[in-house]
């Protein structure tokens, strides 16, 4: 057996715990922090609520409200150039996966040369960052405990995957409270993203014990959560077990990576503008379908089934991971998963979404090897 399993971030959790946020920069001794959120986060009234937990000793603070989804290179040069005006010593992102992407790339900027594009793969950062504490309000990417940041290249109109040494947060604070405001749509994407990450790091090549304990308690904790979180968004119990699934999710495929449900993804938000989280849940339960061809992937989906509960002891693999794929579309539908028809993708798309899904880190990982055809099936599939 051999592996490679760590996590770059210590993680503090629990109710009320982003109040600890001025205590934590004044332990990592800093002066001056550059606080990165986008408008939706500050209309929900967390930033101000953060701010002020932050502002109890004597540090300065010094915003940037420019993040946008999926977040774009030009608003990385712009946070990274204010940054380095205002010679802030940390960096605090406050927000969904977005947001703490966008800080951690500024942050590469701070002590490595631009431009972004240059990190585009694996281990290519070479000079440690400034400590970043990362505070999510999604259940969903995990980006607070992970080593990686998504960036749209918008020149060659692809995400980035810029992982490995110095890209993560220091510290995450997670504080279920913080996502109780959380809109029901976004609940239901984010929380299916998280989900998609713990199935897809479980079938994935690159699984390993670590990764495999991570992921099923994910998957126990997303899937026995997240409707209840989805009706009634100020169900605290839910929401913690939500924000916990999605960072255990975070921690199995921080090391086992994705597989084809992002590498479609990833094309779906920078051509047809998707929300990352709605492109994934567009795609899970047909991608689970299609890995489902491979027996090994059928013996795997029954543990997965396992995870969430179902009653599958006396069933075949095949059989018990028909019944996980099942229950991941009744779930879909429970939470009003839209089709990609719905969300305004065009079949002319089809064919450079798949082209471009064929580049991704994804493919690498998963179980089975598709090809373009294979591809534009399952965006016809979710259509
Ligand atoms: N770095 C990683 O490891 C990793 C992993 C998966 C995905 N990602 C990336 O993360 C991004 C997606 O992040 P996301 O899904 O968290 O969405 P997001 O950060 O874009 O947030 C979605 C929307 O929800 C709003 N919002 C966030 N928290 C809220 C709250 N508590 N109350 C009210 N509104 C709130 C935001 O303002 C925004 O409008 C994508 O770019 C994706 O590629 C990164
Ligand atoms: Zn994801």
């Amino acid at each position: 057996m051999d592996f490679q399993f760590g996590i770059p971030s210590e993680a503090i959790f629990g109710s009320g715990s982003s109040k600890k946020i001025g205590g934590i920069l004044e332990g990592l001794n800093a002066k001056k922090v550059l606080c990165v959120y986008d408008q939706g986060v500050k209309v929900a009234g967390i930033v101000d609520k953060v701010l002020t937990y932050l502002k109890v000793g004597s540090i300065d603070v010094i915003e940037f409200d420019h993040v946008l989804p999926n977040p774009p290179d030009t608003i990385v040069d712009e946070g990274a150039q204010l940054a380095k005006e205002e010679n802030v010593d940390a960096i605090v992102a406050i927000g969904g996966g977005s947001a703490i992407d966008a800080a951690k790339a500024i942050n590469i900027l701070l002590t490595n040369p631009g431009p972004i594009h240059q990190y585009d793969g694996l281990n290519l950062v070479t000079n440690p960052t400034k400590p970043l504490v990362a505070v999510p309000t999604t259940s969903g990417t995990g980006s607070e405990v992970t080593s990686f940041t998504v960036i749209t290249d918008t020149t060659e109109l692809k995400k980035m995957v810029i992982g490995g040494q110095h890209c993560g947060a220091n510290i995450a604070l997670l504080d279920p409270d913080l996502t109780i405001g959380l809109p029901p749509s976004v609940t239901a994407a984010t929380g299916m993203d998280a989900l998609t990450h713990a199935i897809e790091a479980y079938v994935s090549k690159a699984a390993s014990v670590p990764s495999d304990v991570n992921a099923l308690k994910a998957i126990e904790l997303i899937y026995n959560n997240l409707e209840k979180a989805y009706k009634s968004g100020s169900n605290i119990e839910a929401r913690t077990n939500m924000l916990l699934g999605s960072m255990l999710a975070a921690y199995a495929f921080n090391s086992a990576v994705l597989g084809l449900v992002h590498a479609i993804a990833h094309p779906l938000s920078v051509h047809c503008g998707l929300a990352h989280g709605v492109a994934n849940a567009c795609g899970l339960p047909y991608v689970m379908k299609y890995n489902a061809e491979d027996e090994k992937v059928q013996k795997r989906n029954k543990d997965i089934a396992k995870a969430m509960g179902l009653n599958v002891e006396n069933l075949s693999n095949a059989e018990a991971s028909e019944k996980a794929i099942e229950a991941v579309k009744k779930l879909s539908n429970a939470l009003d998963i839209p089709t990609l028809e719905q969300v305004g993708v065009k079949r002319e798309q089809f064919n450079q979404i798949a082209e471009d899904a064929l580049k991704e880190i994804g493919m690498l990982f998963n179980p089975r090897e598709a090809t373009k055809e294979d591809v534009i099936r399952l965006l016809e599939s979710a259509y």
